[in-house]
Order: C-alpha cells, then sequence, then structure tokens
C-alpha cells in the first residue's frame, strides 16, 4: 500500500494514538466498526535504538488493522533515524508518526513531546531524519500551541519538509486534555497545506459533535478520536452510519475485543480489558452490578457467561 493517506475517503476517522490503550486488539475493533485509519501506542525511538525487542513486541500488529501507523517519540534524530529502519523493516506497517503533542510531564521535561514544538530546528532535524530512513508516509502529531508559540508558525516552518499529514490535538500545552478547543487554527492550517491531509483532534465524544465540526470547518480532512473510543469503537461507524447501537450489539463487541485481547496477551490481556468492559457498560441500566461482575471475570468465558450472549 503505497501512500495510504491519499487514497482514503474524506472525511478520515483515525483512532488516535493512546499510550496504554490502542493495542492491537483495540485497534483490530476500531478497524472494524468504520476507522480508516489506527494508530499505535507511542514507541520510544531511544528504546529502538538502544534495545528494541520490547518495543517492536508493543508495536505489531495484526493485518486485519491495515492502515496502521507506528508513532514514534523521542528527542534525538539519530535514534529515529534509527528507530525509523527497523519499524520499516521489522514490523512492515503503513505509516511512521512523531509525537510533537504529549505533555506529559516525564516526556515534555526530557525535552520531547510538545517540548519539541519551539525547538523548530531539532524538530525539522527529527522529521527529515525518519522521511530520509523510510519509504513510508511520515505524519506528525502537534498540539494547537505550546506556551507561546502556536501550530500556525510550527507548519508554517516546517511546510516544506516530506511528511504527508498532520493531526493537530486543537488543546494548547497549558490547555491539557480538558481545555478549549480551537477548530479554527485548524482549519487555517489545512490553508498553509492544501497538499498534506489535516486532521483534527480533541474532545470528539459522539457523532453529533463530528457531524457539528464537518459542517462548521467543511475543508478539515478527517478527525483524530481517542477518549471518544473508549467503550465506544463503534463511535466512527455511528458518525458514517448515523445508526445507534443497542446494547445487544454493544455486548457482541465487547465479547470479540475479549476474544482478541486473550488471543495476543492471554492472562495480562484479561486484566486489562477490565478498563474496556468498564467504559462499554458505562450509562446502560445495571451497569454498576454487570460491573462488579466483569472486573473480575477471569476468561472469555467467564465474560460470556455474565454478559449472556
Ligand atoms: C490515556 C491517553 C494516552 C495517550 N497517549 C498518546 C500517545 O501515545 N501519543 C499521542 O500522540 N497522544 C496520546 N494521547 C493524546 C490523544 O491522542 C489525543 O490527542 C487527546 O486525548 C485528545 O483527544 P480526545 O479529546 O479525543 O481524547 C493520549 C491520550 C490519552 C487520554
Amino acid at each position: 500500500m503505497k501512500n495510504f493517506w491519499f487514497k482514503l475517503k474524506k472525511p478520515i476517522l483515525a483512532l488516535a494514538p493512546m499510550a496504554g490503550i490502542t493495542d492491537s486488539a483495540f485497534r483490530q475493533i476500531c478497524r472494524k466498526y468504520g476507522a480508516d485509519v489506527v494508530y499505535s501506542e507511542m514507541a520510544s525511538a531511544s528504546a529502538l535504538f538502544f534495545k528494541p525487542a520490547k518495543t517492536l513486541e508493543l508495536v505489531r500488529f495484526n493485518k486485519k488493522e491495515q492502515p496502521y501507523i507506528v508513532q514514534l517519540f523521542g528527542k534525538d534524530p539519530e535514534h529515529f533515524a534509527k528507530a525509523a529502519r527497523i519499524i520499516t523493516k521489522k514490523i512492515k506497517c503503513d505509516g511512521l508518526d512523531i509525537n510533537f503533542g504529549c505533555p506529559a510531564k516525564k516526556v515534555f521535561s526530557h525535552g520531547s513531546g510538545c517540548a519539541l514544538m519551539p525547538n523548530i530546528e531539532l524538530a525539522r532535524e527529527i522529521i527529515s531524519a525518519v522521511c530520509e530512513n523510510t519509504n513510508l508516509p511520515v505524519s506528525i502529531k502537534i498540539r494547537a500551541g505550546v506556551k507561546n508559540f502556536d501550530a500556525l508558525e510550527f507548519i508554517e516552518k516546517t511546510k516544506d519538509l516530506p511528511y504527508s499529514a498532520v493531526m493537530i490535538h486543537g488543546r494548547t500545552y497549558e490547555g491539557g486534555f480538558s481545555g478549549a478547543v480551537d477548530w479554527k487554527i485548524i482549519s487555517e492550517i489545512k490553508k498553509i497545506i492544501p497538499d498534506k491531509i489535516v486532521l483534527g483532534n480533541g474532545g470528539i465524544l459522539t457523532s453529533k459533535n463530528a457531524r457539528e465540526i464537518f459542517e462548521k470547518y467543511p475543508n478539515i480532512d478527517g478527525l483524530g478520536i481517542a477518549r471518544g473510543a473508549w467503550g465506544k469503537p463503534y463511535i466512527f461507524d455511528e458518525i458514517k452510519t448515523a445508526q445507534i447501537y443497542n446494547f445487544k450489539k454493544i455486548k457482541k463487541i465487547m465479547l470479540k475485543h475479549a476474544e482478541l485481547i486473550w488471543r495476543d496477551k492471554k492472562e495480562l490481556g484479561m486484566f486489562e480489558i477490565r478498563k474496556h468492559l468498564a467504559w462499554y457498560i458505562k450509562g446502560f441500566p445495571g451497569a454498576a452490578e454487570l460491573r462488579k461482575k466483569l472486573v473480575r471475570a477471569e476468561s472469555v468465558e467467564e465474560i460470556k457467561e455474565i454478559l449472556n450472549c
């Protein structure tokens, strides 16, 4: 699949990267229910440089997820260059993404994630290092701004580089994960880079939210959805088809998700699925009772019995 970005039907719906959440099972479920492209959890370029085995395990995937993008974070261009070569050769994913958006203390204080946005020279070196060491399409993920530096300036100063797509989380570094989402800046960015794909991200929790954005900002190529897919991997299909999923359908998805994570991670998967199961049932009648039982389940069979499906 050569530059898949330009073959996707618009508006493009992407499962945004989430550390600890967007594993292979979840990505498969999201693809099955309408996501057009899915991102890995962020993977450390330095870990791939020094000791790649564990990180390669983190980003492996199933063909059903494609198009699938591996996201890298770090701050050293040399590490990014080697990481790009290793992932391209060993993982054979469809694209590489660079994290310029993470505000987490341990990432930001290390000079990675969105701490890189105002450091244009280094950011350019990193983008070039990745582009020169892969034949896969490269994308970047940024924030609306960091301190007094905004995304428009970042894009103006990097737009000549050969990346194909950008996902903009429309909140600033200071806005964290709950501040206002600046959709206007995302729309402005598309005007600066009409030949690249521009995805907006932040606060899309329902299909209604998505439709409002498409109506108000029709020039944006698509959306990245993160927390809106928690317990609702079918949000992508709801956006596309306007159908509403009932609990009977949702229970089937929960079971499929449990089967996939079991296949992939065995006991660890049964532990990790608990948070997903609790998210799936949130707001449904009897959720509290059901939740108590589900978070104790230790096998797919037990989950099936509890769900009565
Ligand atoms: C638990 C969690 C983990 C995240 N991990 C990543 C990550 O690995 N890489 C990244 O670029 N963004 C990461 N993000 C940010 C999301 O991709 C997204 O930009 C942010 O949550 C805003 O979108 P939302 O309002 O749809 O959740 C993470 C967010 C959450 C909540």
